[in-house]
């Protein structure tokens, strides 16, 4: 009797975690256990990036368990363009690779949300079986700038596509049970001195394109987690930041899960808190117990640690750390790679064509350019995945039945073995670097010659990798550099001398400048960092097994300086230090305004960003416009039909649309159909044309025909103005285009 009685005693006393106890669990912990659970495990290297030794190996971080609660540790890695974590462990021959997937940017091109969605389900499915709960992706900020050395990761320069895409790769990564976690929120456009960097933006702009993108995300697809990013906000930091992440995320939207930090982000652990950022990482000593002398002197409310305690328990309940998931550490990676290559398929983008594509397999092939043996799958720093292998061109092309030109074939061969070599002994072991090195381009000239009368068409491969924790240079990395312009040069010459066509492919992270060497070139393929399957996807564009029908998710402007941002967004010179995220790290939370696009941004281009900008205050003058993209057939559209719904005194009023496509050409094909509206922009300044719905067409065979169908909220038409929205009266045009400098099918209608 006794012991039944003290059994019973005991459970009373001690209960553990359930999904419907947590007031009684955060009633029992003590200040230092809930310190413990807001503050992660620290990590045993720099930053915290891909070294922790808590849970998974190679993981980026994990938070404290409380045994005798019953509350678990959960553990997050990253992403966005796969699962990042250690390949390989200490005493075992066994393998923990994941699926290198394709870029954000590139998924953001295949403007097909279920394609995406299928992307982030396989993903979601090696978080899963490899222990992990939550994946630190998808990336979500604007491309402001193209000079912006995290774009790769991120998907455009407009909202709705952003915020489109990054709802179905959440709902793909969260149908498995596990977590993601939107990043970096907010306006974290540039890595120079990211976490001091103060991003000073008008609340328009700030409300209409950079939160809007998150808005959409948080709306449709409710993130597990938001990561908040480095740097300042009109003088706020973000993670500190109480006007963004509770009245702006949770009492506007109505976001309903966890805020943490961005590794090592933020200051004021106290300031953290009271703004609703609820899980410090990746944590360490100091915070923990800044946290605690926070409370005990009256600085921060109970009231404040205890909501953060509530929502990271929440959070917990739904991991399968908590589940007691028995993860196998065997996912199906054979699988995944045929859901990479379909989401490559899609994702490139024909910029040119005059004549030289589809071509192939029959006939000799030149391939040129050092790329095309060393294929760049990703980006680097925590977005870079550990894949298992890369498919390059000349596999993906010898694969698919290409015959290579034999004479540049062995050059190439040989050379990139030294090459390889070279840039493996200067990459050392770091996995992290920033600029990786690259294979230089060289190539006889009699080899060129010769393949001209050899081969019946070139391919050449122009290619750069760049990543976290430094912007792009621009006449490095923007810029094509001599070598590689000599290169075209030359085989264009020689190939037009024997009347044979040259096809360049963009193996890039982020636009690069057209303007001044696209007439070398007969047909361009922008195929962006496919992911590990990506010369097999590039050979099939080029053979015309695959029917490209990519669309460029931001503008390809002519020059830099044409740029709405260019004279505000740091230059970077290769005088910097090598990882400038740093650059001005003053003492504490001191924080110093004094040197332009450094200490601080100014966004004066405010809503004017990307063909906001070109098509309204310089009216088409790019190299090629936001949206675009070739195919190798013709639609034609027709039947555009609007149609109001509701009652139009209702919150739930939407504008349907509905268009019908026909394939009209030779060959089976994709379409999208881009959906911008004109406002009237009498009374508010507004954009020419701005995104409000997109959709991309079954495969049609030619002569087929669908009808698609948008829906525009039409909220989603108001303007932020004086500090609420407003939606101005008058009339509206619909625009149904194929890119935003595209006139369209059009319709008015009055709202
Ligand atoms: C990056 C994040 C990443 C985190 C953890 C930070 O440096 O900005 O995107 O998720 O590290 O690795």
């Amino acid at each position: 009797m006794l012991t039944i009685i003290l059994a019973a005693a005991l459970s009373v006393a001690t209960p553990v975690l359930r999904e419907d106890n947590i007031p009684q669990i955060v009633s029992l912990l003590t200040l230092e256990e809930k310190a413990a659970i807001l503050v992660g495990c620290g990590s045993t290297a720099f930053d915290g990036i891909g070294r922790n030794d808590v849970g998974v190996k190679g993981s980026a971080g994990a938070t404290h368990a409380i045994p005798r609660l019953g509350i678990p540790s959960i553990v997050f890695a990253d992403g966005p363009a796969g699962l990042r974590i250690d390949p390989v462990r200490p005493g075992t021959d066994k393998t923990y690779y994941c699926t290198g997937f394709p870029i954000g940017t590139m998924l953001a091109s295949t403007w097909n949300t279920a394609i995406v969605r299928s992307v982030g389900e396989a993903m979601g499915n090696e978080v899963l079986e490899y222990g992990v709960d939550v994946l630190l992706a998808p990336g979500m900020n604007i491309h402001r700038n193209p000079l912006c050395g995290r774009n790769f990761e991120y998907f455009s320069e407009d909202p709705v596509l952003c915020g489109e895409i990054a709802a179905a790769y959440v709902q793909g990564v969260q149908s498995n049970g596990v977590g993601t976690s939107v990043k970096h929120f907010a306006l974290n456009n540039q890595e120079l001195n990211r976490l001091h960097n103060d991003a000073r933006v008008s609340e328009r702009a700030a409300r209409e394109i950079y939160l809007r993108a998150f808005e959409i995300a948080v709306r449709k697809a409710q993130p597990w987690t938001l990561m908040s990013s480095y740097n300042y906000i009109n003088g706020v930091h973000a993670s500190e930041n109480r006007w963004l992440l509770t009245d702006v995320l949770r009492d506007d939207w109505g976001f309903r899960g966890v805020v943490v930090t961005d590794w090592g982000g933020g200051y004021d652990t106290a300031a953290q808190i009271h703004a609703g950022n609820d899980l410090i990482q990746s944590g360490s000593d100091a915070r923990y117990n800044a946290l605690i002398e926070a409370v005990k002197d009256g600085r921060l409310a109970m009231e404040d640690v205890d909501a953060c305690v509530t929502r990271a328990l929440e959070l917990i309940v739904k991991c399968p750390a908590f589940r007691g998931y028995k993860f196998s550490e065997a996912p199906d990676l054979e699988a995944h790679a045929k859901v990479c290559r379909a989401a490559a398929d899609e994702g490139i983008v024909l910029l040119k064509n005059r004549g030289a594509l589809p071509a192939g397999p029959d006939g000799v092939t030149a391939l040129l350019g050092v790329t095309s043996y060393a294929f760049i799958a990703g980006g680097t720093g925590s977005g870079d995945v550990h894949r298992p292998y890369v498919v390059d061109l000349q596999q993906g092309l010898s694969d698919a039945g290409f015959k290579l030109e034999s004479g540049l074939d062995e050059f190439y061969t040989a050379y990139m073995q030294d090459e390889r070599w070279r840039c493996k002994m200067i990459d050392g072991n770091n996995s992290w670097v920033i600029d990786r090195e690259r294979p230089i381009e060289v190539v006889p000239d009699e080899l060129i010659k010769q393949a001209a009368l050899n081969a019946e068409r070139a391919v050449v491969t122009i290619g750069r990798v760049f990543g976290e924790g430094k912007d792009r240079d621009l006449y490095y990395s923007y810029m094509l550099q001599e070598r590689e312009v000599e290169l075209l040069r030359k085989t264009s010459d020689a190939f037009h001398a024997q009347g044979k066509k040259v096809t360049v492919i963009l193996n890039v992270g982020g636009v690069v400048e057209m303007e001044s060497w696209q007439d070398l070139a007969d047909a361009i393929l922008l195929c962006w960092q496919p992911g590990e399957e990506g010369g097999h996807s590039v050979a099939s564009a080029l053979s015309g097994e695959v029917n490209p029908s990519g669309r460029l998710p931001m503008t390809i402007s002519r020059r830099y300086e044409d740029e709405p941002s260019a004279a505000n967004f740091p230059r970077v010179f290769e005088d910097k230090p090598f990882n400038y995220s740093f650059y001005r790290r003053l003492e504490g939370n001191k924080k110093d305004y004094v040197v332009k696009d450094i200490d601080y941004t100014d966004y004066a281009e405010d809503i004017y960003v990307g063909y906001r900008y070109f098509g309204t205050k310089a009216r088409g003058a790019v190299a090629y416009p936001f949206g675009y993209g070739l195919s190798y057939t013709s639609f034609r559209w027709s039947d555009l039909k609007i149609e109001k719904t509701g009652s139009f005194s209702e919150d739930s009023k939407c504008l349907k649309v509905s268009l019908t496509v026909t394939n009209t050409g030779k060959r089976a094909g994709k379409d999208v159909v881009e959906l911008y509206v004109k406002a009237p922009g009498r009374s508010i300044d507004k954009p020419e044309r701005e995104l409000k719905a997109f959709a991309k067409t079954p495969l049609l065979e030619p002569g087929q025909s669908c009808t698609v169908q948008m829906t525009v909220p039409v909220e989603s038409l108001a303007s932020w103005e004086n500090g609420a929205w407003s939606l101005e009266k008058g009339r509206y045009r619909i625009i149904a285009a194929r890119n935003a400098s595209d006139k369209g099918l059009r319709k008015a209608i009055r709202l």
